[in-house]
């Protein structure tokens, strides 16, 4: 009987599973359940069906219709782990791969008993990795990228049997690098780059992994040499220990890695040269060695094995480019900038070679540009900045259709510009400023469609302006100053909707503006001073929404100023040297203009002796009487100067260097005071303080206000310290404070009242802060009196600004010098954030951050990456930001001699690892606010992480901060955007940006 029931039920056990859906897809209608789709991907997973084998994602073996693999990948899902798929019993592939999915991976992930790959890479997973996943024993690959992982990385991992594949790459692991990943011998990948580490040197272990294909250590804070025992790995192809700290020589051992494809050492602190013996690396494509302090020559028989990428810029080589580097039948990318090279280029180079990026940019190298660099076709960027570089472009690169950037700026080149180069389809910057080419720019500039940057200041170009410019409807940049250009500006530029900057001062220009520059919704700044230029000044300049810079003097411009230039925020502007008249724009009739406004005899206002007064004017026919003016005007003007000159002297030994005679006053606000008030204050008695560009006074106003004026060192006592190079800095400083404050309006961030300038001095007056600066305050014997409640609304406010400044300025602004010496205090204690001096407007044109060819900053706020890169962006801020936060916490300077060798971030990290948080703690702050001063602290260490990845922005600090009570401190450490935050891509953009 019992045999017969069982009979019947296998009998129509087919028909009975016809009626409902199988077991499997009932476990994955759990897993439809407790996820959230928006995208409604999950909407064919229907009950409806009788095995879930047609579902999206879903595979089944094709004979017994058990579903063997499972790829929601891309697919928007959100919510936690969904564990049910382990109950799918024949599971071996399981991929999340770019999803939502937001909670730890549970322990119960070892039921997944026969998975052979498990893909969760880029989701929101959080919490460490649960031990029980060695159970996995069937695993081939394990992809947890991109994730939200922390803690320690479990022991057990060591136990894979059949492990070939490991990415941990961009978690957020804290702990030093385990030497367990020695002991899985099976596998060939093993991926740990991006992670902020504790710092630790390679495990020598690693060189015991004989199948390992792809090692990738970057951004992992490692320190000490490269272990020699790498070199025993015969199967590694791909080699990547980049953006670490990694010091010594390159171990010789690494010649003997005799499969390697790809090597990449870039920005560590390696030094020494280049190790003999490389020209066995007969399978090496690529090296990238950059951003070291190698030295010595590139050995020859590195060149002639048949590489594809060579990139050895910023480091110290010197000598000869081997002429063997020309016959390498790969060679595509060639980035050697910023070295100290010498002698000529191969004549060759480009010859035997698809060359596509070429950057020889700031070194000495001389002589002829090879004519064959683009000999394949291909090349599409040539940068050759700053070298010694002689002769004439030549005219094979005018043929060159590839090329979208090419850059000889600073170089001895001359004569004629191939006709060719100018109309390069494809050309997006072409950069010939400062060589002594001539001749006139083609017509065949109408083919460069898509030209944004034509910079050509500084040569002898000459003849006029192509009308063809003005259609280049891409243009943003038309830099043609100091040339001897002629003929009119074209009527066709009115076309250039898109064009911030149009300079062509010091040219022979002539004609009219043409009419409809209204067009010009984008122009930021006009300079055609120092040409012919005649006519009216257009009304419709007033409607440029965006023009902060104009200069028109030195032209033949005649008529009456437009009124409705008042409808302008000008930040400079020069209209003298014209043939202006009438009255001044209301606005403008004030003495602090009158520079702008000089030498029109027409023109007149209100301001005495601007021009002769109105009858005078009448009287101007009788030109006798003229002459006679002008004999006694000259006699008056030089009796003046002998008087002034003696007075000044006498005034110079009162006062140290300040001439009240010619001052031009921006102002961005209203003012209740005039400049002369402010210059009797400038008394030694008066100085607040000192800083690299200048002195701080403090100057009681008659109305009994007070502000802080910074005077800025003077060009004569620049000389005087024979600090020229500094100077030109400071001077760039100035500018680049004054433009970006006076755009600026925010609670915490210090107002900039007007700034006044003469040749050789130069004055920026502030609201004065009554509490002075953070750090004097802070670090003085009155540092006790800021209690806990104090600093931590200084930081709440300091990170308001911040935040202003990186996420509401359009463009965002990076400050460049945070430190608490510039956050300062007002009579409540609120802080301000101050001095812009070295602040850059990231470049809304280019495609990253500018870099800088100096190092800004100060001394211990400097973000680590920054020291090595010189590229600047709001990473390296919230660093200093961070550090000024531990500053609050300790209450000690950023470089307290009781550091020794390290800095106060390295500092508070050891000592919080071996004697815990009380320690650190400032032992003047009342230790019941002891919780939220831990938690504060542990912000300041995410925003000083090594990794400018795991740095949270600004905004999200302020948050933070704000949200102090939120109770999970892990939390805080959540990845905060995407996965590369370098620029490594773009890095021929460096220093030679103008
Ligand atoms: C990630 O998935 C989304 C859809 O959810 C898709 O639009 C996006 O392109 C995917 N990203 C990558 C890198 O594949
Ligand atoms: C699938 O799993 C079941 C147990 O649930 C087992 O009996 C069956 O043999 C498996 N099939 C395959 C192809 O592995």
């Amino acid at each position: 009987m019992f045999l017969l029931l069982l009979f019947l039920f296998f009998f129509l056990s087919p028909f009975l599973e016809t009626l409902s859906l199988n077991q499997e897809g009932l476990f994955l209608q759990q897993v439809k359940l407790k996820l959230d789709d928006p995208n409604s991907v999950l909407s064919n997973w229907k009950e409806t069906d009788l095995t879930p084998c047609s579902w999206n994602g879903i595979h089944c073996n094709s004979v017994t219709h058990s579903v063997d693999s499972v790829d929601l990948s891309n697919s928007n899902l959100a919510g936690s782990f969904p564990i049910d798929l382990c109950s799918l019993h024949n599971l071996t592939f399981l991929s999340l791969l770019n999803n939502s999915i937001n909670s730890s991976l549970p322990l119960e992930i070892s039921t997944c008993q026969n998975l052979k790959q498990l893909n969760l890479a880029q989701n929101l997973f959080e919490g460490t990795i649960p031990e029980t996943i060695s159970n996995l024993d069937n695993l081939i690959l394990l992809d947890l990228t991109g994730n939200g992982f922390s803690g320690d990385i479990p022991l057990s991992l060591g136990r894979f049997k059949k492990l070939e594949a490991i990415s941990l790459t961009g978690n957020s692991f804290h702990t030093s690098i385990p030497s367990l990943f020695g002991n899985i011998s099976t596998l060939k990948q093993l991926n740990l780059s991006y992670n902020p580490f504790s710092p630790s040197e390679i495990p020598f272990q690693l060189g015991d992994l004989l199948n390992l294909e792809v090692l990738w250590l970057a951004g992992c804070n490692l320190v000490g040499e490269i272990p020699s025992s790498l070199g025993k790995l015969k199967k590694l192809k791909n080699l990547d220990l980049s953006y670490n700290n990694l010091h010594g020589k390159i171990p010789s051992s690494l010649t003997e890695l005799s499969s390697i494809v790809q090597i990449e050492l870039f920005n560590n602190s390696l030094s020494g040269e280049l190790p003999l013996g490389m020209g066995k690396l007969t399978e090496l494509r690529r090296i990238d060695v950059s951003m070291n302090q190698l030295s010595g020559n590139i050995p020859p028989e590195l060149c002639e094995l048949p590489l594809g990428s060579l990139n050895l810029y910023q480091n110290q080589f010197e000598g000869p480019i081997p002429a063997s580097l020309a016959k390498s039948p790969n060679l595509y990318e060639l980035r050697m900038f910023k070295n100290r090279f010498t002698g000529e280029l191969p004549s060759d180079l480009g010859k035997f070679s698809p060359l596509s990026w070429v950057d020889f940019s700031e070194n000495e190298l001389v002589g002829p540009i090879p004519a064959s660099l683009c000999e394949k076709g291909v090349l599409e960027e040539l940068l050759l900045i700053t070298n010694g570089f002689t002769g004439k472009i030549p005219d094979s690169l005018g043929q060159c259709t590839s090329l979208t950037r090419l850059r000889f700026r600073g170089n001895k080149l001359y004569g004629d510009v191939p006709v060719g180069i100018w109309g390069l389809p494809h050309l997006y910057l072409l950069d010939l400023m400062w060589n002594s080419f001539s001749g006139e720019i083609s017509k065949s500039i109408s083919g460069a469609s898509n030209l944004s940057m034509l910079l050509i200041s500084g040569n002898d170009f000459t003849g006029s302006i192509p009308e063809g410019i003005g259609w280049l409807d891409t243009l943003l940049e038309f830099s043609g100053s100091d040339n001897s250009l002629t003929g009119s500006i074209p009527k066709s530029f009115v076309n250039l909707i898109r064009l911030g900057r149009l300079d062509l001062h010091s040219n022979q220009l002539s004609g009219e503006l043409p009419v409809g520059i209204k067009s010009w919704k984008q122009l930021n700044e006009l300079n055609l001073a120092d040409n012919e230029l005649s006519g009216g000044i257009p009304a419709e300049i007033g409607s440029l929404p965006v023009l902060n810079y104009l200069d028109l003097s030195k032209n033949m411009f005649s008529g009456n100023i437009p009124v409705e230039l008042q409808n302008l925020k000008l930040n400079r502007f020069n209209f003298s040297n014209n043939r202006l008249s009438g009255d001044l724009p209301p606005m403008y009739a004030k003495e602090t203009y009158r520079d702008s406004f000089l030498e029109n005899p027409g023109l007149c206002g209100d301001l005495e002796g601007l021009c002769p007064s109105k009858e005078e004017v009448k009287r101007r026919g009788n030109v006798w009487l003229l002459k006679v003016i002008f004999v006694v005007a000259c006699v008056v003007f030089v009796v003046g100067v002998s008087w002034f000159y003696v007075k000044y002297r006498n005034y110079r030994k009162t006062k140290k260097g300040i001439d009240k005679a010619k001052w031009t006053l921006t102002s961005f606000h209203k003012l209740g005071f005039s400049e002369y008030e402010i210059l009797d204050c400038l008394d030694e008695d008066n100085v607040i303080g000192s800083g690299a560009s200048g002195k701080v006074y403090k100057a009681i106003l008659s109305n009994g206000e007070a502000v802080a004026v910074k005077k800025l060192w003077s060009a004569a006592e620049k000389d005087k310290n024979g600090d020229i190079e500094k100077g030109q800095i400071k001077d760039d400083g100035f500018e680049a404070e004054v433009e970006t404050l006076g755009k600026i309006r925010h609670k915490n961030i210090v107002r900039l009242w007007c700034c006044c300038t003469t040749k050789d001095c130069k004055l920026l007056v502030y609201e004065y802060m009554p509490n002075g600066s953070l750090g004097d305050l802070l670090h003085s014997s009155k540092g006790g009196l800021l209690d806990w409640s104090m600093r931590y609304k200084i930081a709440m406010d300091a990170a308001e600004g911040l935040s202003y400044l990186h996420h509401d300025c359009v463009p965002a602004i990076v400050h460049r010098d945070v430190k608490s010496n510039n956050i300062l205090l007002d009579g409540d204690f609120g802080a301000r954030v101050a001095d812009f001096g070295v602040a850059t407007v990231m470049d809304a044109v280019g495609k990253g951050p500018k870099s800088m060819s100096v190092i800004a900053g100060s001394c211990g706020y400097i973000a680590p990456e920054y020291a090595y890169t010189l590229r600047v962006n709001e990473k390296s801020d919230i660093y200093s930001f961070g550090v000024v936060i531990l500053e609050l916490v300790t209450g000690k300077r950023p470089n307290d001699p009781e550091f020794g060798e390290q800095d106060l971030v390295n500092w508070v990290c050891t000592t919080l690892d071996k004697k815990g948080a009380d320690h650190v703690i400032d032992p003047k702050l009342d230790s019941a606010f002891k919780e939220e001063i831990n938690r504060v602290l542990s912000i300041g260490l995410l925003c000083t992480s090594p990794l400018p990845i795991n740095r949270p922005s600004m905004r999200r600090v302020v948050k933070m901060l704000q949200e102090l009570d939120a109770e999970n401190k892990a939390k805080i450490v959540k990845k905060d955007g995407i996965l590369s935050p370098y620029y490594y891509e773009d890095a021929s953009d460096h220093g030679s940006v103008a």
